[in-house]
């Protein structure tokens, strides 16, 4: 059992060898046209062979047929010359038979049952005695015999010689071909030694980089047809540098940005605990806990924009009512609005289901809705709206609050990113949080600007399909 699957993934492994299909490949052909050639050239040497045969019965039935006569008293005779069977004595040990016979079926000499080629002059293969032999006849006319009568002679004889002929032939253009093909198989190896090693060179290459080395690799390094594949992975080492300069800023960015709250936070505990009256005490103390909820959101926020990103979680593809959801976040910030006096609305359709990561589109809306809330006319108000527009579902949130400047309106979803002159604590992390959800989601987010020149963000994402009633 683990023989075969061992041979198993041994023979996975050379299916997925370029250079194990490519032999693989070459090898057939050639014995392709090995076994073609082999056959062709067995016909081949079995038709000269059976030419030179048929020759020789041709020139013995000559020479027998010249021997000939008429005696004086009209009766036709014959003396076999020895020539004319010694023509066979070849050293295969073959058997000859003949036959003379007249015109109108007197045997004059030979073996009267050996049976007769049908057509004259060409060889033919016959039974004679519990053998196949080749036979050939000749009619030759004889001088002196009335009505210028003729007799036939027939020659046979077995097929060692034949044989042993045609093999020889055989086996010379066999060995030829073996030579050749042998010649190319090696010559083909080579050449694909040759042709792979600059990829091979190129694997080692790749395979020898330190974790840090992400400097191009010469694409001159290989033949022009894996040119692509290093341009392609001179385009990933590209993106991989870029990913690990931005992830590295905002580890110095979130760093920094930690580092303030905190060193103000050391500094009003200090002024604090100096503090002798007691409602400068409470008030140092209230400084105090507003910079605690600043920095425990400013975590939270970082905790989420973590878990936005591509790849940090298991991708989960939950189907949510986006209408619904949008109701239950409202909800849960109308004590906000109530604070600032803002009028707080939302319009929904019945069911608006979308897929994604359940999770990571509320974070997306809660983000939206605490920006419009936070960003509002104290007074002002905030409408969030669900609909479907074809296979689309379309989330609006709109504010009547100052609304971002147009050139702004690219740069505020980039993290730590917030307008100059913005009031209150934020940490910048919102809208790059709701860009990375939205991306992950399949979506599109555009801001713009509302009636009353407040701010409106539209997200569109894709309806699912699956679980509609
Ligand atoms: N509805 C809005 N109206 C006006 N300006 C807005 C609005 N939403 C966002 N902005 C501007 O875009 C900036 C970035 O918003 P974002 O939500 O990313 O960060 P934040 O609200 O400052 O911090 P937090 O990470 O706590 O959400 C904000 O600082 C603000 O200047
Ligand atoms: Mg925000």
């Amino acid at each position: 059992m683990g023989g075969l699957s061992s041979s198993l993934a041994a023979v996975w492994k050379l299916r997925q060898s370029l250079r194990a299909q490519l032999l693989a490949w070459v090898v057939l052909t050639l014995i392709g046209a090995i076994c073609f050639n082999l056959y062709e050239s067995h016909q081949t040497a079995d038709q000269t062979a059976k030419l030179v045969t048929d020759r020789t019965l041709l020139s013995s039935a000559r020479v027998i047929a010249e021997a000939v006569w008429v005696d004086e008293g009209g009766n036709v005779e014959v003396d076999i010359p020895p020539a004319a069977l010694e023509m066979f004595d070849t050293g295969f040990g073959d058997q000859v038979y003949y036959q003379v016979i007249t015109a109108w079926g007197n045997l004059v000499s030979g073996f009267p049952d050996l049976p007769l080629p049908t057509v004259e002059r060409s060889g033919q293969d016959v039974t004679f005695r519990d053998a196949t032999v080749r036979a050939l006849t000749l009619n030759h006319p004889v001088v002196g015999l009335p009505d210028s009568g003729a007799i036939s002679v027939t020659v046979a004889v077995t097929h060692n010689s034949q044989y042993a002929l045609r093999k020889r032939l055989w086996l010379d253009d066999f060995t030829k071909q073996f030579v050749l093909v042998l010649l190319a198989g090696a010559v083909t190896i080579i050449g694909l030694q040759r042709g792979l090693a600059p990829a091979l060179r190129l694997r080692d290459a790749v395979r020898a980089r330190g974790r840090e080395r992400l400097d191009p690799l010469s694409p001159a390094m290989v033949q022009t047809e894996f040119q692509p594949l290093v341009h392609a992975l001179n385009d990933h080492m590209e993106r991989v540098q870029n990913q690990m300069a931005a992830q590295r800023r905002f580890v110095s960015n979130a760093a920094h940005q930690l580092r303030t709250p905190l060193a103000l936070m050391s500094t009003q505990a200090s002024v604090a605990s100096r503090e002798k009256d007691d409602a400068s005490r409470d008030e140092a103390l209230q400084a105090l806990r507003s910079s605690i909820r600043h920095l425990s959101r400013l975590a939270s926020q970082l905790l989420t924009l973590s878990r936005a990103e591509p790849g940090s979680r298991r991708p989960r593809n939950e189907v949510i009512d986006l209408a619904g959801a949008a109701k239950d976040i409202v909800a849960a910030h109308a004590e906000q609005a109530l604070q600032r006096d803002i009028d707080l609305g939302v319009e929904v359709e019945e069911r608006v289901p979308i897929a994604g990561d359940g999770t990571m589109l509320r974070e997306m809306l809660v983000n939206l809705v605490d920006n419009a809330i936070r960003y509002a006319r104290s007074g002002g108000r905030v409408t969030v709206s669900v609909s479907r527009v074809g296979d689309f579902a379309v989330l609006d949130v709109e504010d009547d609050g100052p609304g971002i400047p147009a050139a702004e309106r690219e740069q505020v979803f980039e993290r730590f990113y917030r307008v100059l002159g913005t009031e209150g604590d934020g940490s910048g992390l919102g809208l790059a949080i709701v860009r990375e959800v939205v991306d992950g989601a399949g979506g599109t987010v555009v801001l713009s600007e509302a009636d009353g020149g407040g701010l409106v963000v539209s997200v569109r994402l894709p309806i699912s399909m699956e679980k509609q009633e």
